[in-house]
């Protein structure tokens, strides 16, 4: 492998390290990898963690009793179709996580980097676990299997998970700088991208009155998936500091095209599992949202727009990101849709 883009594992104890700050680095550092966090490097560590560890939460805080009617009463055969569909790729996408971030961590020589993702990944695995009681909740047992592995019969979402899982596996095959730029940036769409169709299928539920128990958990997840995100991308601009020579506008061009790839795929897999049958949600405005979403997590890592217009949300899409707010019940007389007449059953208790 070319010397400049090689990228080495931390390893474990190395008692001959470097203990001066500036000898730190995300990847190819010289630390002792003691951990020491009175002299840490990268300052938004702090805030990072300490707002990270402080949502700590456990679905069961999450009371389900009306869900569990719901699904057998309220949702139309679409929803509960759409409902299963997207739970199931949640599912698919926490596991992954929790899969791949140790594989990252490997090669994160800053200790206080390293740490935050340990800490995401325990987040993601509380996730697993929320879904794990939403479908114990509501489904019987051969229910709850259907649905988890729904990819065994269902070969467009097969094709998806596998795709989403080849851009990690193209790290492990053969891990160096520009691969390991390339995972940053798989990881940064799968937090920033891939989890928001289903964030939104699930408030638009929930602004309808159905499954609120559900929005109230999906709304906890998307809290995480905000500071995962904000993680990642801070791991990026980091990375891009200290590794200039690696962002050549050939390897820019490889991001954007990762972005822009995600984005299709994710209007594709919008249009499948929630099309125009869902009350609340039409593929006109998926497909604003998603190229939207595209546009600002490239610009938040100095990349082009990948698509033309679309830098600001929809209008008719503002309720997701309301929705995804602490305060949200508070807004009693947020829009002017009959949609909202019960949102105040939701309650936040962060
Ligand atoms: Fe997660
Ligand atoms: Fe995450």
């Amino acid at each position: 492998m070319e010397e400049n883009i090689k990228l080495n594992k931390k390893g474990l104890f190395n008692p001959s390290g470097d203990i001066s700050i500036n000898a730190k680095a995300i990847v190819n550092g010289t630390s002792t990898n003691i951990n020491d966090l009175n002299n840490i490097k990268y300052k938004w560590v702090s805030n990072w963690y300490r707002q990270a560890i402080s949502n700590f939460w456990i679905p069961e805080e999450v009371n389900m009793n009306q869900d569990i009617k719901d699904y057998r009463k309220s949702l139309t055969i679409a929803e509960r179709r759409s409902y299963n569909k997207t739970l199931s790729f949640l599912i698919y996408l926490d596991s992954l996580q929790t899969l791949n971030l140790p594989n990252i961590n490997e090669y994160i020589s800053a200790q206080e980097v390293s740490f935050c993702i340990n800490l995401q990944c325990f987040q993601e695995d509380i996730h697993s676990q929320s879904y794990a009681y939403i479908l114990d909740t509501i489904c019987s047992p051969d229910e709850r299997n259907s649905i988890i592995y729904d990819f065994k019969n269902d070969s467009i979402m097969l094709k998806r998970y596998e795709f989403i899982n080849g851009k990690y596996e193209e790290f492990i095959d053969n891990p160096n700088l520009i691969s390991f730029i390339k995972v940053l940036v798989a990881n940064y769409i799968l937090e920033g991208l891939y989890f928001y169709t289903g964030f939104m299928f699930f408030y638009n539920l929930g602004r309808n009155s159905k499954m609120n128990g559900t929005a109230q958990i999906i709304r906890k997840v998307n809290k995480d998936e905000n500071n995962h995100l904000s993680l990642f991308k801070n791991i990026i601009l980091e990375f891009k500091k200290e590794h200039k020579e690696i962002f050549t506008l050939e390897v820019e061009s490889i991001l954007e095209n990762m972005i822009k790839e995600a984005c299709i795929q994710e209007i594709e897999w919008g249009f499948y599992i929630i099309g125009n049958e869902i009350r609340g949600l039409n593929i006109d405005m998926i497909k604003d949202y998603i190229k939207y979403l595209g546009n600002i997590r490239a610009t938040s890592i100095g990349l082009k727009p990948i698509f033309e217009g679309h830098l600001k949300e929809p209008l008719s899409m503002s309720w997701v990101s309301n929705f995804s707010k602490d305060d949200y019940i508070k807004l009693d007389n947020y829009g002017n849709s009959s949609l909202y007449s019960k949102s105040s059953t939701l309650k936040d208790d962060l």
